[in-house]
């Protein structure tokens, strides 16, 4: 299985041969509990001494058929699914600190997983900081005998910075310091984290992985099948985050047009991020393919290609934001990505308003950005839509 490619790997990973009845589809199994020939059947299975399954808190065949597909998909030796991307991560670091360790977070991350980080994690004895992680010297000068683990998506959610993934491995492996990469913008498609040296990645599946935007779901992939099983018998089962069936189905049904999916979302951004960026009443474009983009080269270098999340300035204040996103007709006006439909979000007044007019100012973010997750739609409806939006 290892030696095929990504399209065939998000159709067929993880397959076990023959499906159920011979079905094409693995079935979806809908059921909450499953039956026990006898006690001592009961008991083995309790004991991991045979593979049966006991209850869908725990494990069932449709969510194991679709852990198994994203462990191939990332190149990890197993994959946990869960009910959000929330409570994965939330699974993740509850699983992966303790009190007394220290996390250092990269200091711009999606509004959540920032408020998680900052005011949740600290309640249980461990100590959280943000640094800019773009610069390797301050990760340097901020890891202590304590530090433990180290957090951050790339590309970042709103601004796509990147962070380069084998430099903060290569350091922290030397400090025996573990490093999670929430991967949920560039998707397996263009970026395998854990194959750059991160021990562990996050999804948000709910966006690409999914795609339709019908689904809440999220994952965590590690090259370690010990930490895995903890996490799955630990924290999965016993904290209750599971994932539907009927979602894992969902997400198996999405991720076979994974490959496709991200093509098109990338051949429109790039579009669209040229458009963006010859607009008279555009401050600033992010954009990782930009040339001029400062995480340009390392993106090139990590990723196999820049995904299709664009934020930008808009010229003058809250006013202009606000006739500009609220006379778009073919984009909508709406939180999460990855979907089919173009969605466009004011950040710092939504998803990631947890952050400080003294934050942003301090990190150079400006207030005025929005982020577009360019659909699947004709480009040229796309920036037709834009134009005439941003024309008043
Ligand atoms: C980068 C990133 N990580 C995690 C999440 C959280 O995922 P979910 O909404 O599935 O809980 C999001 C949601 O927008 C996200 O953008």
């Amino acid at each position: 299985m290892d030696d095929y490619k990504f399209n065939t790997l998000s159709i067929h990973g993880g397959d076990e041969g023959k499906n159920p009845e011979n079905a094409l589809n693995y079935p979806l199994f809908l059921t909450s509990t499953f039956t026990f020939n006898d006690l001592e059947h009961a008991e083995k299975t309790f004991s991991f001494e045979c593979k049966d399954y006991v209850y869908t808190r725990g494990n069932n065949p449709t969510t194991r058929l679709l852990e198994k597909r994203l462990a191939c998909l990332e190149g990890g030796a197993d994959c946990v699914v869960f009910s959000s991307g929330m409570a994965a991560i939330s699974s993740a670091l509850l699983s992966l600190l303790k009190p007394g360790d220290e996390l250092i977070a990269h200091q711009v991350l999606y509004g959540s997983s920032y408020k998680v980080i900052k005011e949740v994690l600290p309640r249980y004895g461990i100590k959280t900081s943000f640094i800019d992680l773009t610069q390797i010297d301050k990760l340097k000068t901020g890891i202590t005998d304590k530090t433990t683990l180290i957090y951050f998506e790339t590309p970042v959610n709103p601004n796509l910075e990147i962070i380069d993934i084998k430099e903060v491995s290569q350091l922290c492996s030397s400090h025996n310091i573990k490093v999670v990469v929430d991967n949920t913008f560039a998707t397996p498609f263009y970026q395998n984290p854990l194959k750059l040296g991160a021990d562990v990645v996050i999804h948000s599946a709910t966006k690409y992985l999914n795609g339709h935007g019908d689904v809440l779901a999220g994952a965590v992939i590690a090259r370690d099948q010990e930490y895995i099983h903890e996490l799955k018998f630990n924290y999965l089962t016993e904290l209750g985050g599971v994932l539907s069936p009927f979602n894992s189905w969902l997400v198996l049904r999405g991720l076979k047009t994974l490959g496709l999916r991200m093509r098109e979302h990338e051949k429109n951004a790039s579009k669209i991020a040229k458009y963006l960026k010859n607009h008279p009443g555009i401050n600033r474009v992010y954009y990782p393919g930009l040339q001029d983009f400062k995480g340009y080269e390392i993106a090139k270098k990590q990723m196999s290609g820049f995904g299709a999340i664009i934020s930008f300035e808009i010229m003058g204040g809250y006013q202009d934001i606000k006739r500009a996103v609220e006379s778009l007709n073919l984009i909508k006006l709406a939180v999460s990505l990855g979907d089919a439909e173009t969605l466009i979000e004011y950040p710092f007044g939504m998803t990631h308003r947890d952050y400080s007019g003294q934050e942003l100012a301090r990190m150079g973010l400006n207030k005025n950005m929005v982020r577009l997750s360019v659909g699947l739609e004709n480009y040229e409806d796309i920036i037709a839509d834009l134009d005439q939006a941003l024309s008043k």
